[in-house]
């Protein structure tokens, strides 16, 4: 990693004698913006009469670059009694002459920092250039471990859109953490035991193909639970009318049902027969789940799942529970009152009747389990907004069982998608999904017939953004706003849409291409003779993206990134015609290839941060 010396010793290349002295927990080396906010900060500081600690904080990177490159709020500073206004006019006359920053502009409270251009592209770009792969993250996690948990299909049941969702986001933020140094468990929490896999075993052995299981088997799995399930319905119906004709409250739901329940109870009581079915379906499932998750550049680290929680960590949760006084017993179950502590919580069931356990039982003991194992700094759970209220309750309960480690959970949470069918109807599933998105996106390839000509594996093409368009369709709002699946939509090129920031990756890689300037050379390249606004404001927008991942840490949200991106793309799409490589003056067309190869880098970087597979021809 660049040190510290170097970084000086190109500062005084461009003129910056006074070495930086980097405010703690700052990364000049890593970060350019932050080279210019240890300067400014040193200078404000005097000048304001506030101390270091509180005006570096408070320098802030502008959602706009109109507004400047780093902006100071004057109210940060808490100088009681002065009006603001004031402040920052007597600080902009006092801020002295210098390399690196224009004379600040006093905008009612605010006050407003440019880059000066020269300082700035020679920082950025060689920042880029030499960093590549690397530019961007910072890293603030060095030492510290987080578990991921997302996705979490149930399995027999369908992979719907809130699993798609769920594995979009966890698969972002994995990336991100681990991408700033923190040590990253990603983890899928399997729906993977409960009374479904009793009618599954009963299905399958009834309805069961061994080699359509071998095949297929999360579609031939869900198959036989749509069959059997039909049975159960039918058995339970036809019980209903007999108990009505005889005027009898209806006590069985018929004998598939029933035979179901004792399947469970048996995998419950470890039979072996039962046992060695389950795992079977689990192991195949899972290996099916990987090749598909392996198509949107995603690994587990571990497949854990709700019948990997031990016996013993959910009765010890219980017991612990029932000595802190926080479940009682109701009418032969186990229930924590949440209202005492937090009235919308309402109350919950922690144990059955019957003695089984549930859901949020589950998921006590996994916490508890995974905390003993891996340590974790910090676990985020991307799980649907339908499921808030469970999380709530969960956290709540760990809370009041004053576990330490009880703060550091985080529910990451999401909106539904709407309008979501497939080839096979409402019911949909992931490789149906990225298949129908591939066939439309060749569809809309083949438009163009000059450029289709030119693709050597189209089908290939088609496949990777096909799945950029279903994920940049996933991530470009709020996580928590609803939205509609719109196929046709997310396969244009135009508008803010995954083909679109593919399209402009492959542009960029073109160019270089059609240049025939080798990118080790850039390096070189005089960023001194970049003096158009295009120019410069494309390169203003590169030095944000390492301050626009830290903000990402703090809003957990993959727009934060895909919105910088369109950002970016949009000024890129804008330069081409005035910042020409080809046919210009040599070390013209070094700078500006720089430049491009710059952009290109950096949206690279932020398209695999985003799962993303970027394509160099299209
Ligand atoms: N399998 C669950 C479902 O599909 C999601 C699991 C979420 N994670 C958890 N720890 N509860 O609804």
């Amino acid at each position: 990693s660049p040190s510290l010396e170097s970084l000086n010793k190109q500062l005084n290349n461009c003129g910056i004698s006074e070495p930086l002295t980097p405010f703690p927990g700052s990364n000049p080396t890593t970060n350019p913006v932050d080279v210019y906010r240890c300067y400014i900060a040193h200078v404000l500081a005097p000048i304001t009469g506030v101390e270091l600690e509180l005006v570096y904080p408070a320098l802030e990177w502008t959602q706009n670059l109109e507004k400047g490159d780093l902006i100071l709020a004057a109210p940060r500073l808490r100088i009681p009694g002065k009006n603001p206004s004031e402040l920052t006019k007597e600080w902009a006359e006092k801020f002295p002459e210098n390399p690196y920053v224009r004379s600040p502009t006093a905008a009612g409270t605010f006050l407003q920092f440019y880059f000066k251009k020269d300082v700035l592209s020679k920082l950025v770009l060689s920042s880029i250039l030499s960093r590549k792969s690397a530019y961007g993250p910072i890293d603030t996690g060095k030492g510290k471990r987080v578990i991921v948990e997302f996705s979490s299909p149930n399995i027999a049941k369908p992979f719907h859109a809130g699993h798609l969702r769920s594995t979009i986001i966890g698969g972002f933020l994995s990336n991100l953490y681990e991408s700033c140094g923190w040590d990253v468990i990603r983890m899928n929490y399997l729906g993977d035991w409960g009374k479904q896999f009793g009618i599954l075993g009963v299905g399958y052995k009834r309805f069961g193909s061994e080699e359509k299981l071998l095949e297929d088997p999360i579609n031939h799995l869900f198959e036989v639970y749509v069959a059997i399930n039909k049975v159960v319905e039918q058995e339970k119906e036809a019980e209903k009318n007999k108990a009505a004709e005889k005027g009898e409250k209806q006590i069985s739901n018929g004998p598939t049902d029933q035979e179901a329940l004792e399947f469970f109870f048996k995998m419950e009581h470890g039979s072996e027969e039962c046992i060695a079915m389950w795992k079977r379906f689990r192991e195949l499932s899972i290996e099916k789940y990987k090749a598909t998750y392996s198509r949107l550049n995603i690994s587990y680290d571990v497949y854990s799942g709700e019948s990997q929680v031990s016996k013993e960590s959910m009765e010890r949760a219980g017991e612990m529970m029932r000595e802190m006084g926080i479940s009682s017993e109701s009418d032969g179950a186990i229930v924590v009152d949440f209202k005492p502590h937090a009235k919308k919580l309402g109350k919950a069931v922690v144990q059955k009747k019957d003695g089984t356990t549930l859901y949020l039982t589950r998921d006590i003991g996994a916490a508890m389990e995974r905390y003993e194992k891996y340590k974790f700094d910090k676990m985020i759970y991307v799980v649907a907004c339908q499921q808030d209220l469970h999380l709530q309750q969960l956290f709540m309960i760990l809370k009041l069982l004053k576990l330490d480690w009880a703060d550091r959970l985080t529910h990451v949470n999401f909106g539904m998608v709407l309008g979501m069918s497939s080839r096979r109807g409402t019911v949909v599933f992931l490789d149906d999904i990225l298949a129908d998105a591939r066939d439309k996106m060749h569809e809309v390839m083949r438009k163009n017939e000059e450029k289709y000509k030119q693709v050597e594996d189209p089908e290939m093409v088609a496949d990777v953004v096909g799945r950029t368009a279903v994920m940049i369709q996933d991530m470009s709002g709020k996580r928590i706003n609803n939205y509609t699946f719109d196929m046709a939509r997310m396969t244009s090129f135009e508008g803010d849409t995954g083909p679109y920031l593919q399209y402009a990756h492959s542009r960029l890689c073109s160019i270089q291409r059609k240049s025939g300037i080798p990118i080790p050379e850039l390096l070189n390249a005089d960023f001194s003779l970049l003096t158009e606004d295009h120019a410069i404001n494309l390169i203003r927008c590169l030095a944000q993206y390492p301050d626009v991942l830290q903000n990402t840490l703090k809003t957990l949200e993959p727009t934060t990134v895909v919105t910088y991106l369109f950002k970016m793309t949009h000024l890129l799409s804008s330069s081409y015609d005035v910042l020409r490589v080809i046919g210009e003056e040599p070390r013209l067309s070094a700078a500006r290839m720089a430049l491009y190869e710059s952009a290109r880098q950096v949206l690279n970087n932020g398209m695999r941060l985003l799962g993303l597979t970027p394509v160099e021809r299209m």
